[in-house]
């Protein structure tokens, strides 16, 4: 039932999400965890819940008229091809989970939602989705070969980013890669996100908490918001762990 599965390893005492087992998932994650959820992620849960349906349907197709963004994630992905398995860290409902498998990599994903955990589950049956925070993952340490939180550290509290890097740098592999996608802004500022509290950040703010944390920069993409899309610069860091 292991095998190659990242998630094959002891319950960490001090996490702080319930984790739900997937039996139709190629591994299982252990069922349980009865410590504290912190309010702030019990609010982003409930409120990523609320929306799940609407937010998927959304989202669906969003990187078909975004090809800039598609370019950063094919870069990522051909560094972390054959590296050994990816997780996408608040992963929603998988989309960009599923494009990061069709370009050859062995994806798994974590999100805070079970709502859209479910509908991950159902949409792509062949990857491996668990409920989980980002900060405090059922990995063992060096896990992965690559790691996305693509718009999904914008909710984390800005004090509590440092904490995200350090676990991201924990269960990835030396060498590994990491690809963190954001909105942009000078200075750190939260915004009206229409699901939930989020925050902007200065990029260079990023790269150097990610630097502090383990991670070197690789590159960096920075793209202007499209017709449409809220009027705020696009943030793009590709990192690799030392
Ligand atoms: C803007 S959505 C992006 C979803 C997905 N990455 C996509 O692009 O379709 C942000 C996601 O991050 C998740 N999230 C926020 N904080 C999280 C945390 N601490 N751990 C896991 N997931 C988290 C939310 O539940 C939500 O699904």
């Amino acid at each position: 039932m292991t095998g190659n599965c990242p998630y094959a390893r002891q319950q960490t005492p001090g996490r702080r999400f319930p984790v739900k087992a997937n039996p139709g998932a190629r591994c299982r994650t252990p069922a349980l965890v009865s410590s504290p959820v912190t309010d702030h992620l019990r609010a982003t849960a409930d409120a990523y819940d609320a929306v799940a349906s609407l937010y998927t349907e959304m989202a669906r197709n969003e990187l078909d008229d975004l090809p800039l963004d598609r370019a950063v994630l094919a870069a990522f992905a051909e560094l972390a091809r054959g590296a050994g398995p990816v997780a996408e860290l608040g992963c929603g409902s998988g989309r960009v989970a599923a494009h990061l498998r069709d370009l050859g990599l062995d994806m798994s994903g974590v999100d805070l939602s079970p709502a859209l955990i479910e509908l991950a589950r159902q949409e792509y049956p062949d990857l491996r989705f668990e409920i989980g925070s980002m900060d405090a993952l059922d990995l063992a340490d060096g896990a992965l070969g690559g790691i996305v939180a693509w718009y999904s550290v914008i909710h984390a509290p800005p004090q509590e980013i440092p904490s995200y890097f350090a676990e991201f740098a924990r269960v990835l592999a030396p060498g590994g890669h990491l690809l963190l996608g954001f909105f942009e802004g000078e200075p750190l500022t939260a915004f009206d996100h229409k699901v939930v509290t989020a925050y902007r950040w200065p990029i260079d703010e990023l790269a150097k908490l990610a630097g502090e944390a383990g991670f070197a920069e690789v590159g960096r993409m920075l793209r202007e918001a499209r017709e449409g899309e809220r009027p705020f610069r696009r943030g793009h860091l590709l990192m690799t762990r030392g």
